[in-house]
């Protein structure tokens, strides 16, 4: 049975970050010079991942997205996927990664029985990926990308994060490097999230301004018409390529959002930017029941009336969501401890 909130929208959809830890630097997620990570002792462990997925799955959930930090990071991640792959319940089942470490990981989580995989790629130039993300590693996310096409592994995606004056002059590009590796390449307006301290207005590149562009380039651009609670609106071009744009600054879509997310120490989250969370850590850790978790979950959905996005754009002059100082104190206001 379907959980509704008070917007009508179902708990459905679960965002499992499995670690805070990135191996880059991106400008639009962790512009910082250092972070205050979660404490080791506080991450859940796989089985504990594992129960409150089964307690979620009771309640509805049946899609669930591993993110970060960087996914990949985690140790030994193939025996979480194996885990969750082998619930019934579970009918998808994604990882959201940056790509660095999927050359050497992919066939493993594959025959693990992940589903899919979505690639985070902003550039296809190696000196600007170095001036994005502060590391020199633009060379294993293509090979990682090739190693996903090499296993014949299908629906796969690549985002990019547009920023002005960063790497919007790349729009073509990446169409046509999806083209040539068979994914589907998604545009994301950037967001003024936590974590997202560089941000200011001027540097979001709108979704009616990439379709202007990529029209200018290819022709008519017609929208795919279909029900779909997934945040990206999806295109087709004159050659019948698909791709797709997340129009979160400008153009949100808080009203079929069906996500919450769950950071690597057990908080669960409703809206990306929401200030506060509920600890699910505790009272697992304290032996509550199935039941016991459930009567923590299922009241905060029922009562959600989240529609963080919405309200940002309702704003007379937007800035970033939050300040430094206050990311230090709370880092699960970070875009990058609650996966995105
Ligand atoms: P599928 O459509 O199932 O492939 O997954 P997805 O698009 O939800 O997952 P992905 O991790 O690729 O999400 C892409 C980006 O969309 C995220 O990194 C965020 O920038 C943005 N995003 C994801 N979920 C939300 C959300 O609930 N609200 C908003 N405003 N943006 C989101
Ligand atoms: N704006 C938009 N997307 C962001 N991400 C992180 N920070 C931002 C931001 N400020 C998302 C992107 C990226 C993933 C790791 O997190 O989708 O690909
Ligand atoms: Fe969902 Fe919040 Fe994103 Fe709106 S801003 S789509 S409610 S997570």
């Amino acid at each position: 049975m379907l959980h509704r909130d008070t917007l009508d929208r179902p708990l459905r959809n679960l965002r499992i970050s499995v670690t805070d830890r990135c191996n880059l630097r991106c400008q639009y997620c962790m512009p910082e010079e250092d972070y205050v990570w979660l404490p080791r002792e506080d991450l859940l462990r796989f089985e504990e991942i594992s129960n409150l997925v089964d307690v979620f799955g009771e309640l509805g959930v049946d899609k669930l997205r591993l993110t970060g930090g960087e996914p990949l990071l985690r140790r030994d991640l193939p025996r979480l996927v194996r885990l969750l792959a082998a619930k019934p319940g579970v009918r998808d089942l994604a990882i959201t990664t940056n790509g660095v470490l999927l050359a050497e990981q992919a066939r493993a989580l594959h025959e693990a029985g992940l589903h899919r995989v979505t690639v985070s790629l902003d550039t296809l130039r190696p000196e600007r990926f170095k001036a994005l993300t502060r590391r020199d590693t633009h060379a294993r996310v293509l090979e990682g990308i090739q190693e996903v096409r090499r296993l014949g592994w299908k629906g796969l995606k690549l985002d990019s994060v547009v920023v002005r004056g960063t790497n919007d002059d790349e729009l073509l590009d990446l169409i046509e490097y999806g083209k040539r590796t068979g994914a589907e390449v998604r545009f994301i307006e950037y967001m003024d999230v936590g974590g997202a301290t560089l941000w200011s207005m001027d540097k979001v590149v709108s979704r009616t301004e990439i379709l202007a562009r990529l029209e200018g380039r290819y022709g008519k651009i017609e929208p795919v018409i279909e029900e779909s609670t997934a945040p990206a609106d999806r295109f087709a071009l004159p050659d019948g390529v698909i791709f797709g744009i997340i129009s979160s600054t400008t153009a949100p879509f808080c009203l079929s959002c069906d996500r919450s997310r769950l950071t690597a120490d057990g908080m669960w989250y409703l809206c990306l930017y929401a200030k506060a969370g509920t600890d699910l850590r505790g009272p697992l850790r304290r032996g509550a029941s199935r039941d016991e978790l459930a009567s923590l979950i299922l009241p905060a959905w029922q009562r959600r009336a989240d529609r963080g996005a919405e309200e940002r754009l309702a704003l007379a002059k937007r800035s970033p969501l939050v300040q430094v100082g206050d990311l230090r104190k709370d880092p699960h206001l970070e875009m990058h401890t609650r996966g995105g």
